[in-house]
């Protein structure tokens, strides 16, 4: 019997430990940074999608980037402990080592709609510490960013919805288009084939489901592509049952891209596990997250 009540009290413990840890982790910003390197281009005809994990920081890339974000993803603004002074506090940190040419945001401000207004007042803090700085602030819908009755405080980044805009890369002048694609929300899922860049210069996409990149047509396929939506997992379970049962709607997961940096058919991938945390409020092994993404062309 007092074995059996010592086992049950060790469970209990651990299972304490377990939820306490949940709550906490939320907090932790895990400031990285990935380098993606242009990734020679697979057979443009393969339909086959080909995944390829590789380190944040690759072996054998030195020197300046041609292109240096700040990419942050999934606020979900209703429970984000990483509050928006201290993203603010990683932005000019970030900035003040070598100059940012751009701050992403990839999608998802909040949960629920009607608690659009904290999203906004946290993407405009963003909005007033990247003009403060002289950096554009650029930003993608995510598929909670549906169904907004107040937009009178919307925030102030430039939307890259189904638009581009060209760079320029600071070692060599090459012009490159950073790209976004909407995201349409679950509901009425639309998937797109073609991004909206035209011409042969070099394609970063950024796009909140990393999902999306299975529907572009290969000869669409850009060089980079910057997401965030799976949070990791958020709470990671054994055998990734967070994905294979909860979320087995999720492709490019259960293929084995979560969150970290890929090639996936000879495009360079960055998958955030973004910041907040969407409908619970917890985080298991997961970490928030914030990332200085450098781009070797
Ligand atoms: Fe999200």
């Amino acid at each position: 019997m007092d074995k059996i009540y010592t086992v049950l009290m060790v469970l209990a413990a651990l299972i304490l430990i377990y939820i306490l840890w949940c709550f906490i982790e939320p907090f932790i910003l895990d400031m990285d940074r990935a380098v993606l390197k242009r990734s020679p281009a697979d057979d443009p005809s393969a339909d086959k999608i080909i995944i390829r994990k590789l380190p944040m920081v690759t072996d054998g890339i030195s020197g300046q980037p041609d292109l240096r974000f700040f990419f942050f993803s999934d606020t979900h603004a209703e429970w984000c402990p990483v509050t928006s002074k201290r993203l603010c506090n990683a932005i000019r940190k970030a900035h003040s080592s070598t100059p940012l040419d751009a701050v992403i945001f990839g999608g998802d401000i909040v949960t629920y709609p009607h608690n659009i207004r904290r999203g906004y007042k946290y993407m405009s803090d963003v909005s007033n510490c990247c003009k403060e700085l002289g950096i554009p602030f650029y930003g993608i819908t995510g598929n909670h960013d549906h169904g907004f009755d107040d937009n009178s405080s919307a925030p102030e980044f430039f939307s890259l919805d189904n638009t581009e805009i060209a760079l320029t890369s600071h070692k060599d002048g090459t012009t490159v288009k950073l790209a976004g694609l909407t995201d349409s929300g679950r509901k009425n899922r639309i998937w797109y084939s073609r991004t909206p860049c035209k011409g042969s210069d070099p394609v970063i996409l950024a796009v909140h489901d990393p999902d999306a990149f299975i529907h572009l047509d290969a000869d669409a396929r850009p060089d980079f592509m910057l997401s965030g939506h799976l949070h990791g997992g958020q709470m990671k379970f054994p055998f990734r049952i967070e994905f294979c049962v909860l979320r087995r709607s999720d492709k490019l997961p259960n293929m084995g891209a979560v969150q970290g940096v890929y090639n996936i058919s000879g495009t360079s991938v960055f998958i955030s596990r973004g910041l907040g945390c969407g409908i619970l409020p917890f985080r298991f092994l997961s970490l928030p997250e914030a990332t200085v993404v450098e781009i070797h062309l």
